[in-house]
C-alpha cells in the first residue's frame, strides 16, 4: 500500500486546524510540512511555530521537509516543535551526514532529500543510516508543479539501491503526484507519496484521496 503525506502548502491556511483534521479523518498517513527559507528555494513559508501549531491538532506523524540552508541550525527547534520526521537536503549543507546523525540523536526519524538535478549516488553513503530517502520529482519551492518524467527511472534505481543497502528506509516521492502520475510512482517503487495540490485543492480531501487510491486499486496493488 502506498502511503500518502499531504503537504499543507496548497491548503487554505486560514483554516489550518480544519484542513489538518479533515486530512486525518480522510485517512492520510502523515502530514508533510514544507519549510522554505527564500535562499535554498525561491519561496518562504513557515518555521517551527507552525509545526508546533499543527502538532496540537493532530496525532499523525509530522513529516518536516526542510528546504533551508544549513538546516543543522534549526534541527533542535523543529524537534522541540513536535516533528516526528526531519528531512534535510543534500544540497543545503556541507555536512549532510552530520545533520542526519543529529536528527537521530534528537530521537527523530531522519530523512535526506535530493533535487531533480542531483545524482542519485548522493544517497549511497548515507542510505544505511536513513529512515527516509526523499526524491524530489519537481524542483523544490512551489506546490502545483508538473511531475518531471525522469523522476520515474530515478525512483526505480533508488528503490534498487534502498533494497540492497537498507530495506527499512522508506522511499518518499515529492512533487506533482496526482491521478495521472500516482500509478507511475507506485510502480517505480515509492513507499510514500507527498501530495499537495492533488489533495488540497478546494475539493474535499476524502474525495481527492479516494480518487488517487482508486487508481492503485485498479492495479490490484493499492
Ligand atoms: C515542493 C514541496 C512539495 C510540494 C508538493 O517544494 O516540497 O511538498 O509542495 O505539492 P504538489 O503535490 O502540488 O506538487
Ligand atoms: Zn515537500
Amino acid at each position: 500500500m502506498l502511503k500518502f503525506a499531504p503537504s499543507i502548502l496548497t491548503a487554505d491556511l486560514a483554516r489550518l486546524k480544519e484542513v489538518v483534521q479533515e486530512a486525518e479523518a480522510a485517512g492520510v498517513d502523515w502530514i508533510h510540512l514544507d519549510v522554505m527559507d527564500g535562499v535554498f528555494v525561491p519561496n518562504l513559508t513557515f518555521g517551527p511555530i507552525l509545526v508546533e501549531a499543527v502538532r496540537r491538532v493532530t496525532s499523525l506523524p509530522l513529516d518536516v521537509h526542510l528546504m533551508i540552508v544549513n538546516p543543522e541550525r534549526y534541527l533542535e527547534d523543529f524537534a522541540r516543535a513536535g516533528a516526528d520526521h526531519i528531512t534535510v537536503h543534500f544540497e543545503a549543507t556541507y555536512h549532510p551526514h552530520r545533520a542526519v546523525q543529529r536528527v537521530k540523536e534528537l530521537g527523530k526519524k531522519a530523512g535526506l532529500a535530493i533535487n531533480p538535478g542531483t545524482p542519485l549516488e548522493a544517497f549511497e553513503p548515507l542510505l544505511p543510516e536513513l529512515d527516509l530517502a526523499l526524491l524530489m520529482s519537481v524542483n523544490p519551492g512551489f506546490g502545483g508543479q508538473k511531475y518531471i518524467p525522469t523522476a520515474t527511472g530515478r525512483l526505480q534505481r533508488l528503490r534498487a539501491m534502498r533494497d540492497q543497502l537498507n530495506p527499512a528506509c522508506l522511499l518518499v516521492v515529492d512533487g506533482g503526484v496526482n491521478r495521472d502520475t500516482v500509478r507511475e510512482v507506485y510502480q517505480a517503487g515509492a513507499d510514500v507519496a507527498v501530495a499537495g495540490s492533488a489533495l488540497f485543492n478546494g475539493r474535499p480531501v476524502v474525495e481527492n484521496l479516494k480518487a488517487l487510491k482508486e487508481v492503485l486499486y485498479a492495479l490490484g496493488g493499492g
